[in-house]
């Protein structure tokens, strides 16, 4: 059954399997998907497009107000626009990567792109949204809110699959941005009070949405 309104919070760390479910239930629930970490990626390619210094927030801040984002949100094909370029394959690329935890980090920024997420989830019928914050800051009123985890190595081997890495040196990478985006002053990553848990350690992507599928039902007749 599709519930003819509704929001779904899929927070976790890297790796975590967010990505690849969020967007397999949103095509379930026929419904959209919000991608805030590739939000964060767009700003982070303007901040190092500008050559902006990364210990500097006022001129992250400054950057994020100037840049003009475009947010796909079909979930088979999303695709992100900074100041009118196409970004899908740089946000994704080592420079971003190393550079994003810095910049989501910065208040101003943080600000900025939860209106925005507001924003879009505000003008939607059924939407899955992921992220770190979901949960506790973007849309505490959503009708399901979920803690996605994996064992450090599930996750690493995940990764690393992905995007042909070495495990190991994934593995440090996943722990150092887990550190820092859960020790930040501003929204850090934590699991919500009322946010389910769902360890996805050895459990396959259907199975998994299947279970978040009965979840929201459950949620929904209760
Ligand atoms: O999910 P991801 O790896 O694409 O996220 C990229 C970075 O953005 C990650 O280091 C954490 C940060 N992020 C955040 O702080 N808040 C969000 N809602 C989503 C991502």
């Amino acid at each position: 059954v599709r519930p003819a309104r509704c929001v779904v919070a899929v927070d976790g760390p890297s790796g975590s399997g967010k990505s690849t479910v969020s967007r397999r239930l949103a095509t379930a629930l026929d419904g959209v998907y919000l991608d805030t970490g590739a939000m964060y990626r767009a700003v982070t390619w303007a901040v190092l497009q500008a050559g902006v210094d990364l210990q500097d927030p006022e001129a992250i801040a400054k950057i994020a107000q100037e840049t003009e984002l475009s947010i796909g949100t079909d979930p088979v094909a999303p695709h992100f626009f900074a100041n009118g370029t196409n970004v899908d394959g740089p946000i994704r690329g080592p420079e971003v990567t190393g550079a994003v935890s810095a910049v989501a980090a910065v208040p101003a920024v943080r600000r900025l792109l939860v209106e925005q997420q507001r924003a879009l989830i505000a003008g939607t019928v059924r939407i899955v949204v992921e992220g770190r914050d979901i949960s506790s800051v973007v849309a505490p009123d959503a009708d399901l809110k979920v803690y996605l985890t994996a064992s450090a190595a599930a996750r690493a081997q995940r990764r690393s699959a992905e995007d042909a890495t070495d495990v190991a040196a994934t593995q440090a990478d996943l722990a150092r941005r887990d550190r820092l985006d859960s020790s930040r002053a501003t929204d850090p990553l934590r699991q919500a009070d009322d946010a389910v848990e769902v360890d996805t350690t050895g459990m396959g992507i259907d199975e998994v949405v299947s279970h978040l599928l009965d979840l929201l039902n459950s949620k929904a007749h209760s």
